[in-house]
């Protein structure tokens, strides 16, 4: 193993706990060899003897007793050298590293595949949610062609404290901090960047294509407003930071962004730091995955799962199912993609101003589905929901709305998913 941390320890106990059924279930016995870790001398209160651990990541992926390799550590460096170099000694890989997989994920595929050994990463996107292995191995038998998910959840608790709440977004990330559900720097999940990650994995193994975390268009959560949250409820939406991979026309588009999404969608309902995916093709319809996306021991559950199935597949001299990213399908730029658009203008009250916004709309070809109109003395708010439409039309829409003197400000623009 390399890496001790929330993960680890939990793979650790959980491995000592079922060493004897796993043997009976999977005809195989597992047996932590040796862990690398930063401090080897600290106490890590786990089932095993202290001498197992190590500060030499390298000796450990180096030693020829050692049939698998689990990296646990997180990051890209250390864990992409050592990863190509535990292949290239003929080892087996588990990790559970989302960051390494959607920066580097062709390069460690193709030397899973030069060392003919298996690379699992189920515990990568959505912790303990099986997810990986039904789209690597169940769903062969169906063109996935979109995935829609809630895989962060840090920031689905933060969404539906703010929901419940009445928060901003900064009070709930401060209590999501305090719970620990955040780490004390929230960035790469207030941002987006972790659930970016998560879905350049999902659009690689769903479409077997070529999808990098840069591939990913990505906006975070900073932006929504406890406002929002009163408008979407009031119109029947919820709020939630989305994951989006779909596959269309043989062109991937990939993004993550707040979005509304009507009350009776499966996903609306998903609270706190639960995580969900919902899976669509053109047989199975939409399939739903829901549970625990994060912690250390529903994580750890994914992990020993690969675990298991790498050693019996070494045992057996045969290698599981690969995971084919080698095509190079386009990347469909985000200005191409298709949205429904929730837009709330502060604009002037006077006769005339709706017609010459309405304008703006035809003009860049984006029809609308649903106007209304609050009023106050010389200030009236119009909000907007758009039909679908393509995302460079709207925001040119939006740029030239903002330009307008009659426009006082654009209050809120939020996508809209999930409807027929
Ligand atoms: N936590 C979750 O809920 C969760 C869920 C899904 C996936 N994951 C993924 O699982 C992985 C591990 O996460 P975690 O939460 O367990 O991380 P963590 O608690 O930060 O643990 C990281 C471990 O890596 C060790 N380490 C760091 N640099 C090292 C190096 N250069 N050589 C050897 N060991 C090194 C640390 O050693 P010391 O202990 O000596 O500092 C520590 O034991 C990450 O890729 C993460 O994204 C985590």
């Amino acid at each position: 193993m390399l890496g001790c941390g929330n993960v680890g320890r939990a793979v650790i106990r959980l491995l000592d706990e079922l060493a004897d059924e796993i043997e009976r279930r999977a005809e195989v016995r597992l047996e932590v060899a040796r862990v690398a870790v930063r401090d080897a001398d600290r106490d890590r209160d786990v089932p095993l003897p202290q001498d197992r651990f190590v500060d030499d990541a390298d000796g450990v992926v180096d030693d020829p007793a050692i049939d698998v390799v689990c990296e646990l550590i997180g990051g890209v460096e250390p864990p992409r050298t050592l990863l190509l170099r535990a292949f290239a000694t003929g080892k087996s890989v588990v990790t559970a590293n989302k960051e390494l997989l959607a920066r580097h994920g062709g390069e460690l595929f193709a030397a899973a595949d030069a060392a003919d050994r298996d690379l699992a990463f189920e515990a990568a996107v959505a912790g303990g949610i099986p997810l990986m292995r039904p789209l690597r191995e169940s769903l062969v038998g169906e063109r996935v062609d979109r995935v829609l998910g809630i895989v962060n959840g840090t920031t689905n608790f933060v969404l539906t404290q703010m929901s419940e709440h009445g928060w901003t977004a900064e009070e709930a990330v401060a209590e999501a901090q305090r719970l620990g559900f955040a780490e004390a720097d929230p960035t790469a999940d207030v941002e987006g960047f972790d659930a970016a990650a998560k879905c350049a994995i999902l659009a690689s193994v769903a479409f077997g294509a070529r999808v990098t975390a840069d591939d990913v268009y990505r906006e975070g959560i900073a932006g929504v407003t406890p406002q929002d949250f009163e408008d979407a409820g009031r119109l029947g939406y919820a709020i939630k930071l989305l994951a989006i991979a779909e596959l269309e026309d043989d062109e991937v588009a990939v993004r993550v962004h707040p979005a509304m999404i009507p009350l009776d969608h499966p996903l609306a309902s998903v609270r706190g730091a639960s995580n969900a995916v919902s899976v669509e093709g053109p047989r199975i319809g939409q399939l739903m995955f829901y549970g625990a996306g994060a912690g250390g021991d529903p994580t750890a559950t994914a992990v020993v799962g690969d675990l298991v199935s790498n050693a019996r597949n070494l045992v057996r001299g045969v290698r599981g199912p690969r995971t084919v990213v080698g095509t190079d399908l386009p990347i469909r730029p985000m200005d191409d993609t298709r949205d429904q658009y929730f837009l709330k203008l502060r604009v002037e009250d006077r006769p005339g101003v709706l017609a010459e916004i309405a304008d703006r709309f035809a003009r860049n070809g984006v029809s609308l589905e649903r106007v209304w109109q609050e009023g106050s003395a010389d200030e009236a708010t119009l909000s907007f929901i758009t039909h679908r439409a393509q995302e460079g039309s709207f925001q040119k829409t939006l740029h030239e709305l903002r330009e307008l003197d009659a426009v006082h400000a654009v209050a809120s623009v939020l996508r809209v998913e999930g409807e027929e």
